[in-house]
């Protein structure tokens, strides 16, 4: 019999042992998914926290249940040594970009060198972080024959993407259809055999690259269509159009649309990062790659678009950005998620901090603020504020950055003196460009800020 044949009856045994490397946003929900599909799952992560929080049968994780965690009863490990008995190893390391949007694979690097010394026939090693085509190819089979083991042979090299979407019950592996592809047709076969015991719906493809650049696609699409409904928003707001009136009418179109919102810039490890892995790799091979630096370039600038419009909103008021009060509501990148990883709300932050406003913060899920890579590794001595009447009317404005679960937002509106709005929470009853002109004429009557209705405190941005 193969080793490719004995690896397969063994995951369909369930006697197959599975490990994943990187017990992050991806890789957390994988090994748990195995678990509960019956296999022995070994964890493998640097960090210490994670590793002791798991084996305690804690999740590091919001979003997934300690007693989720506690059944699963993954064996989480620091060091490598436990990797010789995984059948499978499957790496979700984060893949970030340098300061000049460069790929950087050191954690991909770092891991192949921590498991060279434990890899052993019959085992199946899958990429599952996003990364450029060629990426498997240039690490993973390398790492196996420097072991001298034959790929397709002796051992099996994978690339499958994770297509996890943190906060969504939906978007999870075993309900989202999995890419799978192989270095070889026995590569495959035995890929197929180990993703279909824990989810029902496969994609098998042709080539590791092709399946590596699936993945960048569909991120890219993600950033494109982010960039251009951003710049359609800048467009309507100079035209005194509300952006979400003209994408709710465009929806009802049954066909050849898809909608997507405006906001206050990308965030998150996957869209404002993956789509430089693809410009990347065009620049190495002399092709352009002229939306996917556009859209880049349309999605970084709209913390300064942001921080724009709140500035006119407060000079129509008579007061400057410089000193003026003003409160972030939401400082995680996306409604629902404690992950603050490159979110908008950070270059706000240091956008206004530069201006010399006085700035406070609320985020229920964001108790303290975070030290982050835009903020030189360094955390502001900032804590969420409870979101109070008296919160509120202390602010010059408050600046919607991500609408958090649980925020009141009538309580906002009606509290707070001035609101940008940045993702349409008040898309019914916001004042456009023109209105802050209205607004102007008002405040030249002198009338006190309390007497301005509610509807005319709120600004989209
Ligand atoms: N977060 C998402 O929603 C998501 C979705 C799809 C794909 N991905 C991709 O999955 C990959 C991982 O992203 P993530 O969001 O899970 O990151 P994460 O930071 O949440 O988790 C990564 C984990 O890997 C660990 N790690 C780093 N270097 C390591 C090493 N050398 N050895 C062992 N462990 C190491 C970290 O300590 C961390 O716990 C990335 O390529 C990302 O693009 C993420």
């Amino acid at each position: 019999m193969t080793t490719a044949l004995r690896l397969i009856q063994r995951i369909k045994g369930r006697e197959a042992r599975i490990g994943v490397v990187g017990l992050g946003y991806a890789g957390l929900p994988l090994a748990l998914r195995f678990a509960e599909c019956g296999f022995a799952v070994s964890g493998f992560d640097v960090d210490g926290e994670k590793v002791t929080a798991i084996n305690a049968g804690q999740s590091p994780i919001h979003g997934i249940a300690d007693g989720r965690v506690a059944a699963a009863r993954i064996e989480a490990h620091e060091e490598f040594a436990a990797a010789h008995e995984c059948d499978a190893i499957l790496i979700c390391v984060p893949t970030p970009v340098g300061p000049h949007k460069e790929p950087i694979l050191e954690p991909v690097r770092q891991t192949l060198a921590s498991l060279a010394p434990h890899l052993r026939p019959g085992q199946a090693i899958a990429l599952e972080s996003t990364t450029y085509p060629g990426t498997t190819e240039e690490f993973v089979l390398p790492a196996l024959a420097k072991a001298g083991l034959r790929v397709g042979k002796d051992a099996f090299a994978l690339y499958s993407p994770e297509r996890e979407d943190p906060g969504n019950p939906d978007g999870t592996f075993g309900k989202v259809p999995k890419l799978v592809a192989g270095a070889t047709p026995e590569c495959l076969e035995v890929g197929l055999a180990l993703y279909g015991a824990a989810t029902p719906h496969l994609v098998p493809m042709s080539s590791l690259a092709a399946a590596e650049l699936t993945k960048l696609y569909e991120n890219v699409f993600r950033a494109v269509n982010i960039g251009l409904v951003n710049e359609l928003k800048r467009i309507s707001h100079a035209l005194d159009i509300d952006v979400h009136e003209v994408i709710d009418a465009a929806q009802t179109k049954p066909f050849g649309f898809m909608p997507f919102r405006p906001g206050p810039g990308l965030g998150g490890h996957c869209i404002p990062v993956d789509p430089y892995y693809l410009a990347w790799k065009a620049r190495e091979l002399g092709v352009p790659s002229d939306f996917v630096e556009l859209a880049g370039r349309v999605n970084d600038a709209m913390p300064r678009y942001v921080i724009g419009r709140l500035r006119d909103a407060l000079d129509v008021r008579g007061v400057a950005l410089r000193g003026a009060r003003v409160l972030l509501l939401g400082l995680a990148y996306k409604p629902g998620v404690p992950d603050t990883r490159e979110s908008p709300a950070i270059e706000i932050f240091r956008l206004l901090e530069e201006r010399q406003a006085r700035v406070a913060y609320h985020d229920p899920l964001v108790p303290r603020f975070p030290a982050t890579r835009r903020l030189h590794g360094q955390a502001p001595d900032l804590e969420s504020q409870p979101l109070t009447p008296a919160l509120l009317e202390a602010q010059d404005a408050v600046l919607i950055v991500t609408p958090q679960p649980g925020i009141d937002f009538a309580m906002v509106r009606e509290h707070a003196p001035l609101v940008v709005d940045t993702r349409g929470v008040y898309r019914d009853a916001a004042v456009r460009v023109s209105g802050a002109d209205a607004l102007q004429l008002e405040m030249r009557g002198d009338f006190p800020s309390a007497a301005i209705p509610a509807y005319h405190r709120v600004i989209q941005a």
